[in-house]
């Protein structure tokens, strides 16, 4: 059975600190992308690349020091595409208190090795849990649709 979710975890460094002193929006939003990566093309067995990123919503400052858990995992899947969610937890190592700090949604396509986009395997939600996930995977990605047709042709 494919593999549907995973975990990194590390320190936040001083070489992540922002100018406010806590961890930089970007960094966060890198790990994100690699674990979101590492996720789809180990379910995938693909390269997969990031066509979406949507409902990125940072809940919490993460401070240098804290425990980083980047746990990613699928959601939905279209044909080619697989669509990952993201959710980043700070926990201060004394005392062991964590708290949600990002959470966030990417979209990957799989593809070959000219880069066109090729079948991804078809993911079943299973618990109420992985239902109610895949719902709101359906409703932002429905809702970017409906966005995006607002743009002007080409734009
Ligand atoms: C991703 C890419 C290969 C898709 O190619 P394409 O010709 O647009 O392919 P399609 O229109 O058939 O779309 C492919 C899938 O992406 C999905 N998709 C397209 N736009 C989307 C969006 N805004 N949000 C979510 N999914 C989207 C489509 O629904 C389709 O999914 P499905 O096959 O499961 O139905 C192409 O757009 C690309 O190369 N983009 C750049 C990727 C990149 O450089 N990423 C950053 C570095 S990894």
């Amino acid at each position: 059975m494919a593999r549907t979710a995973l975990t990194f975890r590390f320190l936040a460094e001083p070489q992540h600190v922002n100018f406010g002193g806590k961890v930089h929006g970007g960094s966060v939003m890198k790990w994100m992308d690699e674990a979101a990566y590492a996720c789809a093309a180990g379910f995938s067995g693909r390269y997969c690349v990031t066509v979406s990123v949507s409902g990125i919503r940072f809940v919490a400052p993460i401070h240098i020091g804290e425990m980083v858990e980047i746990h990613a995992r699928v959601l939905l899947t279209g044909k080619t595409s697989i669509t990952i969610g993201l959710a980043v937890r700070a926990t201060e190592v004394r005392t062991e208190r964590r708290r949600l700090a990002t959470r966030c949604l990417m979209t990957f396509v799989a593809v070959d090795d000219a880069g066109n986009p090729v079948s991804a395997p078809d993911y079943q939600p299973q618990t109420d849990s992985d239902k109610r996930w895949a719902e709101y995977a359906v409703a932002v990605r429905q809702a970017n649709a409906e966005m995006e047709a607002l743009l002007p042709d080409g734009e």
